[in-house]
């Protein structure tokens, strides 16, 4: 199923891409199936023993972000040179391209690039349908100074001959940049033209597989074992919700755990949802758990942490109760690359429902899937667009928007009040719209206050920080501006309140900056 490479035959993935440790490999997957194409995903090692049986039409070799010069450099299998089957390099994947055949990689400072740059293409396959000047995301400290025998460079940048390359008789193509990544306007092109045009690949992938197959799964695997499913009212859990209820039925208990962590009216909303699916449901009640848990805690590894271990008591506890034997939960591609769970990149965020080692058995069914395409999918399931279009929410949710100190109730209807006024506005100006604030963020500077004046006496307040980010996959996104007169509402309205008196707008992007202040 959604793990591509256990397919049944008739669902075989042509296209297999290589992990080599980049950030960004679930994101050709993404892109390939966005337009039509199943695609595996394989460790090195996995690629190998599938090589020996299996003979597919395109090979990419992701990004990564160790050197080709390493000594423990990943290693591509030999097998794939030997299918003699298109392939695409992206980055490492690139660089590796080039040693293998004999050309030169090195650590030239001055010519790295981390961010937006412009290529200009020359005519090639690969870039069919492009003009000249090509905006595109670059991350790369290596770079390729001398082509082997038999390559050309097919893209430039101002700074850096070597783009993209090709060996047009073998069909291998490489790139320097992310075509994956949605900041290359036109990535979606190369792909296009590398697996249609170049490679011959057939379609064979439809969003409604996604359903069919987890249900499948479900109803071959776990139909007759009674489930718990963590349920926050968010797309990811309701749409998992939707996706195995008519296959579990009795046999599902949705659960909600309350810390404290919900934005204002969020319970409520969570049980009209449940409501609707017809779900079993249990509101489980862990604030004064939390609140005296994460007492003097400041740490933000340390609070998710905290709230991890909270979270797994209670799922542990409430499938003891139901008799459950499975756990499913609706984790993204996003959240196990932050964690490090898969990509091999390193761990930016200890996600709470990643690995959580349970006593049960833990199914993350979407655990391949990014943000937009769960929003599709949640139409599909007959959703309404309010649970379909709604903002991702963290887990431990508003304990990771207070700052630099320790996470109390008083702080948390601080937060909870600045956040619920900033949407009440934001909705009034027709803002708080996916298409313009992907998610808003309103978190406290709570270890740094700053003096101001209410009335007359001196105060010490810690700042409210209002973030918008506009983003597709949340993987890169841009900060939001807001317009004068939106911001200056923010702020009288918020210092109204007694304890807030300053406000600050966080429009940084993503990278460097990330979506949560923790
Ligand atoms: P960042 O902050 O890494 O977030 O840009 C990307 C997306 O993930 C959400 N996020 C989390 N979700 N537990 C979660 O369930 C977490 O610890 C966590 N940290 C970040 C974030 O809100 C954004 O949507």
């Amino acid at each position: 199923m959604i793990d591509s490479d256990k397919n049944s035959d008739k669902r075989l993935p042509e296209i297999i891409i290589i992990d080599l440790g980049s950030q960004y490999t679930q994101l050709i997957a993404r892109v390939l199936r966005e337009i039509g194409y199943r695609s595996a995903i394989l460790t090195q090692e996995r690629a190998k023993q599938w090589l020996l049986v299996h003979n597919p039409k395109a090979i990419i070799l992701s990004g990564g972000h160790a050197s080709v010069n390493d000594l423990n450099a990943p290693q591509i299998p030999e097998e794939i040179w030997k299918k003699q089957v298109p392939i695409l390099g992206i980055c490492y994947g690139m660089q590796y391209i080039v040693k293998y055949f004999g050309g030169e990689v090195l650590n030239t400072q001055g010519k790295a690039e981390y961010g937006p740059t412009t290529i200009q293409i020359r005519e090639s396959e690969l870039f069919v349908g492009l003009e000249e000047n090509q905006d595109v995301w670059a991350s790369h400290g290596d770079t390729v100074e001398s082509l082997p025998d038999g390559f050309e460079v097919i893209a430039s940048t101002n700074v850096y001959e070597n783009s993209a390359i090709a060996n047009i008789s073998k069909k291998i193509f490489a790139v320097q940049f992310h075509p994956e990544v949605v900041n290359s306007v036109n990535g979606i092109t190369i792909f296009k033209n590398f697996v249609e045009n170049i490679a011959n690949c057939s379609k064979n992938w439809k969003p409604q597989n996604i359903v069919e197959e987890i249900r499948d799964e479900m109803r071959e695997k776990y139909a007759d074992k009674k489930t718990i499913i963590g349920f926050s009212g968010g797309v990811d859990s309701s749409a998992l919700t939707a996706v195995l209820a008519p296959v579990m039925s009795n046999n599902l208990l949705a659960i909600c755990i309350d810390a404290g962590q919900f934005r204002d009216g969020e319970i409520d909303e969570i049980k009209e949802t449940i409501e609707l699916l017809g779900v079993n449901f249990d509101l489980i009640d862990k604030k004064n758990e939390l609140e005296n848990s994460l007492k003097g805690v400041i740490n933000s590894q340390e609070k998710r942490e905290i709230f991890r271990g909270i979270y797994k008591r209670a799922f542990d506890e409430a499938a003891f109760e139901f008799g459950a034997e499975i756990v499913a939960q609706g984790s993204l591609a996003t959240d196990f690359i932050e964690s490090g769970a898969i990509g091999g990149g390193e761990v930016i965020k200890t996600h709470h429902n990643i690995n959580l080692g349970l006593e049960v058995i833990e199914i993350h069914p979407f655990r391949n899937l990014f943000k937009y395409e769960v929003r599709v999918l949640a139409n599909e399931v007959g959703l309404s667009k309010k649970v379909s279009n709604r903002e991702p929410f963290p887990g431990p949710g508003l304990i990771l928007r207070i700052v630099g100190d320790s996470v109390t109730s008083d702080r948390l209807d601080i937060v909870r009040f600045a956040d619920k006024m900033t949407r009440k506005i934001l909705t009034k100006y027709d803002l708080l719209n996916i298409e313009i604030i992907s998610q808003l963020v309103v978190y406290m500077l709570a270890g740094s206050p700053v003096v101001g004046v209410k009335g007359d006496s001196r105060v010490y307040d810690a700042p409210i920080v209002i973030r918008g980010l506009k983003t597709v996959d949340f993987m890169t996104g841009e900060g939001v501006q807001f317009p004068d007169n939106v911001r200056s509402e923010i702020t009288l309205t918020l210092t109204k309140h007694p304890c807030i008196s300053r406000v600050l707008f966080d429009e940084t992007p993503k990278p460097p900056a990330t979506t949560e202040p923790e």
